[in-house]
């Protein structure tokens, strides 16, 4: 019995002999952050991102057809052109959760060939766009197999496939802005699958700017895993779980009504208060940089003197994302060559903008 038995593959006829089915996908950036979840990944509280445009990754997948079904899960795996064994074991227990979803995965010998066009190591997050890009070439797959599979269907069980790999992926199927976890103010949401804002979105958000400041691109302390679990019996977490519901609800105002000053103080302290449960759980932890700090300040500053709409947001690293209107871009950019290059590692930053989720190429 499964899950989710919408998700179920109908009885397999005929399975194509071999193929190569490339696909991308993107990273996210999200606004309101999911930190914190339940077996078998599934969120405390609903989250909302901004999809992202060049920040993504690229799979190629090759499927043979073996001779007889197998036992096991028959698949290499090659990164930037070179075996990736250490990647295995996640990509090993992804095919353990989908398999019940994908039942041809057994009848396949799979090559994965993937490339990511942010810099290795950057400290941003591959997972999203990594398991968004392999879930999405699955499904590619089982459409060949199962043609009648509608768009909708096609889509939703992308992302759902992709919740499985890492929470976060699941937000990047589509764009430019979405919605994972169950909320009564989001109709159609759910736990199991990510959605685009429903509502129309305000022209001030159009081609919204990401640039990413590459503060430490050490290896995470912590993995998101980890993280995750730390909100387990966290002393704040209910009141957080609380506060990012409530967050849901401001934030779809904001993204219908285009009110940017509310964007500002809703987004910011988000990010704060993920790092704020960081430093309360137990173990705690920082994983801010003097860096990002000072980065902070200078935004404020620039923002109280010349009336900016320039905002941050953090993930689980030391990386600050600077969002700001694409009507700013010029002067922002101009303040960060001149101001915040000086922060980042080797100079290093990258822009990106919101975008519209994972294509088949
Ligand atoms: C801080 O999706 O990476 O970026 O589900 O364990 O793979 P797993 O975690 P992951 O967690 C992302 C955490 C975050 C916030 C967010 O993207 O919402």
């Amino acid at each position: 019995m499964t899950d989710y038995p919408e998700f179920a593959s109908s009885v397999i006829s005929e399975l194509p002999e071999k193929g190569v089915i490339s696909c991308s996908s993107p990273s996210n950036i999200a606004l309101i952050k999911y930190w914190g979840k339940r077996p078998i990944q599934l969120p405390e509280n609903a989250s909302i991102s901004f999809t992202l445009d060049s920040c993504k990754t690229t799979t190629d997948l090759s499927y043979r057809k073996r001779d007889v079904e197998g036992d096991d899960f028959d698949f290499e795996l090659f990164f930037e052109g070179k075996p990736k064994p250490d990647f295995k074991p996640k990509i090993e227990s992804f095919f353990e959760r989908i398999y019940q979803y994908l039942p041809f995965l057994k009848n396949y010998a799979f090559t994965i060939h993937t490339t990511n066009t942010f810099p290795h190591s950057s400290g941003i997050a591959s997972s999203a766009s990594g398991m968004s890009a392999l879930a999405y070439c699955l499904m590619q797959l089982e459409k060949r197999i199962n043609p009648d599979i509608s768009e909708a269907e096609f889509i939703q069980k992308s992302s759902f496939l992709a919740r499985l790999g890492s929470g976060s992926a699941c937000r990047s199927i589509e764009g430019p802005v979405t919605v994972w976890g169950e909320h009564s103010d989001i109709v159609g949401s759910s736990d199991a699958f990510a959605i685009p804002f429903p509502s129309p979105i305000h022209p001030n958000f159009e081609n919204y700017q990401d640039t990413i400041l590459l503060i430490d691109k050490g290896e995470k302390q912590v993995s998101s895993t980890v993280g995750h679990n730390l909100m387990h019996g966290h002393p704040f977490a209910s009141k957080r779980f609380e506060q990012a519901s409530g967050n849901i609800s401001l934030l779809k105002e904001i993204l219908t009504s285009g009110d940017l000053d509310a964007f500002i103080e809703v987004v910011e302290s988000e990010a704060l208060t993920l790092h704020a449960m960081m430093m309360t759980s137990l173990p705690y932890f920082i994983l801010m940089k003097p860096n990002t700090l000072s980065v902070i300040q200078e935004i404020w500053e620039y923002r109280n003197t010349t009336g900016s709409k320039i905002c941050f947001t953090l993930d689980a690293g030391a990386n600050v994302h600077i969002l700001y209107p694409d009507s700013e871009k010029k002067q922002v950019l101009e303040f960060i060559t001149n101001k915040l290059v000086a922060y980042c590692q080797n100079g290093q930053y990258i822009c990106d903008k919101i975008g519209l989720g994972a294509k088949l190429l």
